[in-house]
């Protein structure tokens, strides 16, 4: 890409190349730099610098990824002076806001305020310039592991920001960065279902499993189409446009299945990767343990992976309970909410699984029984009702039981009910898992009702509403927490909360940043009220105080020596990924030294 095509763009390098606070007083809410710096870590190397590869060096690599490596745009780029266009704009409006042209947008991603760094950028109804925000350069499109490999190979040899994305679903950002090169997988649609999977290097005679074999770019509603025409069930997520292996999975991975059959990370049989030294590598139970580890809870960041493969299990019938519970106000809804919390663990015990939003005037619900009756799901729910019809005020609107003959049924009812996607928009989130213990104590309901109902408050009118989660208990809570590296709050968890909130393109950047450090603010006190519970890193604050605690927990020690092992240069840094803590707010360069220069780290700032 020739930089005079982006005047507007050069704007944001200088002001990047000029750019010498110390990093101390730039994001307050960043951690605080660590002493033991890896010495490998250098700055990522810039279009403006003589390090940049030339014309002639990026023509050659597409040539090597045959040709499709693409200049990256933001996609509203069309409907904003000079390089207005109607047709293309009306063309950008229509898909703006659904997840599946997202998906298929090199230069989207599905917050569009991680389109934005600080601010700028190009979005739909930004009136400022467009800009190229964090935006990646280029995008490979890969169509196979040799794509990937020489995507590293060639981001790794010439210090270029690398992001790996496959739907741009990632509520954190890590899946887009300004100057950066996108390895995007999307399009690796390989899906196999096997009864006989035995992994890589297991001894001879190892009996073979019922599995699923699924390339990078495979979503949920590719796999679960799969594994209904071959009867049987995976533990995804219930969005359909999710990506099956990317971050997900390596995330932790909930779903309506879970209390069932567990997290995504515990129904993993093995990996293939290709590692910053652009190898391609399998992680099982018998080969690079310690990266099979990581990658089932550690979050991205270790590799790409290429190839993942889940359990999968028998099918089964679903009982769907849908109902709308109404308060006139706000003492009747803090009560509805504390009879909900109380309620979670026995409705947990019975089987079912499920989520319920709650907004200011109602509480919405939609569970599930897997292999239940109707009887038995009206008879196992009627103590909530219960419950709720002794609150004066509180009123049931809703009230259904569905029986649903297949998972599929269930998926589709549930894409019926669902329609509000927040996608294209402009989204943070705030979240906590909630141990069981504390819906278990006598006042930990009541204390969790008022306390969620106070944060939905301090951050109106940005945020409406927030979602409960029975994607735990189960399954979940027998995981041994020692076999996977997900936080051990998921299995001590008996919820799973997260409010979310947004705001308009045209929000002044100075309003953004209110927002979401009231946000941040406001989930101080579940923060509290839950020591060491954690939390999803998925589904987080992107500003998480203590990243590493909250996401990690006790994990964190060992997944960085991981993450140390196999990318020692940190080829896949991404924002709050393990190891991330040593670069600096600006992305590009290591914590001990905002320069520039590309040079080696040696002091520290
Ligand atoms: C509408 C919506 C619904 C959701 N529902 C659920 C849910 O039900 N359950 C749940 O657990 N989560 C859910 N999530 C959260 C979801 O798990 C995360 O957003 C997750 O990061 C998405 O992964 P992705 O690969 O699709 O997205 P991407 O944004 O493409 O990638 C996410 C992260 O994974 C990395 N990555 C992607 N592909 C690879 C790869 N092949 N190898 C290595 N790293 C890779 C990226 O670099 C990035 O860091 C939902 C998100 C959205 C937007
Ligand atoms: C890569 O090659 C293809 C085919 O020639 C071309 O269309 C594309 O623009 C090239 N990419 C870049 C970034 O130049
Ligand atoms: C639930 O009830 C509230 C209040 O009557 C209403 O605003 C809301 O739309 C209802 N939600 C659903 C999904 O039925
Ligand atoms: C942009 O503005 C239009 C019209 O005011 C509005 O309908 C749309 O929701 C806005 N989009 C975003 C992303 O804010």
């Amino acid at each position: 890409m020739r930089l005079s095509t982006f005047p507007s763009l050069i704007t944001v390098l200088l002001g990047v190349t000029l750019f010498t606070t110390p990093p101390t007083s730039a994001a307050p809410n960043d951690p605080a730099p660590q002493d033991a710096s890896p010495p490998k870590l250098r700055c990522k190397c810039l279009p403006s610098q003589p390090c940049w590869p030339s014309a002639a060096t990026w023509s050659a690599f597409n040539e090597t990824v045959g040709d499709r490596l693409i200049t990256t745009k933001p996609v509203a780029r069309e409907c904003h002076a000079p390089n207005f266009n109607q047709a293309k704009c009306e063309e950008v409006v229509k898909g703006y806001h659904t997840d599946k042209w997202r998906s298929l947008q090199p230069g989207a991603v599905v917050s569009a305020n991680w389109e934005t760094f600080r601010g700028e950028g190009c979005l739909l109804n930004q009136t400022a310039p467009c800009t190229q925000g964090a935006v990646p350069l280029y995008t490979v499109k890969a169509l196979s592991v040799a794509d990937v490999e020489a995507t590293v190979r060639f981001a790794s040899k010439h210090n270029v920001r690398l992001v790996v994305k496959n739907t741009g679903h990632d509520y954190l950002g890590r899946s887009t960065a300004m100057h950066s090169i996108s390895l995007w997988t999307h399009f690796m649609k390989g899906i196999t279902f096997t009864d006989k999977f035995a992994p890589e290097g297991a001894p001879a005679g190892t009996d073979g499993t019922d599995a699923v074999i699924l390339e990078a770019g495979v979503v949920w509603e590719e796999a679960y189409r799969g594994a209904h025409e071959h009867n049987r069930l995976i533990v995804g997520g219930n969005h359909p446009t999710v990506g099956t292996s990317g971050g997900f999975c390596q995330s932790g991975g909930h779903g309506p299945l879970s209390p069932r059959h567990g997290l995504c990370v515990d129904n993993v049989l093995q990996y293939k990767i290709v590692t910053a030294d652009g190898m391609l590598r399998t992680a099982n139970a018998h080969q690079n343990q310690d990266l099979f580890w990581a990658l089932r809870g550690g979050g991205p960041s270790y590799g790409v992976v290429v190839e993942a493969v889940y359990r999968t299990h028998p099918p089964a019938t679903f009982v769907l309970a849908v109902s709308n519970i109404t308060a006139p106000d706000e003492a009747t809804l803090v009560a509805i909410s504390q009879a909900f919390y109380a309620h979670q663990s026995q409705l947990s015990k019975d089987g079912w699984a499920g989520y319920a939003l709650t907004r200011h005037t109602h509480l919405f619900m939609v569970y599930h029984l897997p292999d239940g009756t109707v009887d038995n799901a009206k008879a196992t729910f009627k103590p909530f009702f219960d419950a709720v019809r002794a609150i004066p005020g509180a009123k049931i609107e809703r009230e259904n039981f569905v029986p649903l003959p297949t998972y599929q049924a269930f998926l589709d009812a549930w894409a019926k009910i669902s329609s509000a996607r927040n996608v294209g928009f402009n989204l943070l989130l705030g979240s906590r898992l909630i141990p069981r213990t504390l819906l278990e104590s006598s006042d930990g309901p009541k204390k969790l009702a008022e306390t969620m109902y106070d944060i939905l408050k301090a951050t109106a009118p940005n945020t409406k509403e927030y979602l409960s989660m029975l994607v735990v208990g189960g399954k979940v809570a027998e995981g041994n927490s020692q076999e996977t590296s997900v936080h051990p709050g998921w299995r001590k968890a008996g919820l799973f909360n997260v409010v979310y909130g947004g705001w308009s393109d045209d929000t002044p950047f100075a309003k953004q940043e209110e927002f979401r450090r009231t946000l941040t603010k406001s989930i101080n006190r579940l923060r509290e009220m839950t020591p060491g519970a954690g939390t999803y890193m998925n589904e987080a604050d992107a500003h998480e105080p203590d990243f590493k605690d909250a996401f990690f927990g006790p994990n964190y020690a060992r997944l960085r020596e991981i993450k140390d092992k196999y990318d020692p240069t940190g080829l896949f840094f991404c924002r709050h990924c393990v190891g991330s803590e040593d670069w600096g707010p600006k992305e590009f360069c290591p914590r001990c030294r905002e320069s520039t220069n590309g040079g080696p780290c040696t002091s520290r700032g």
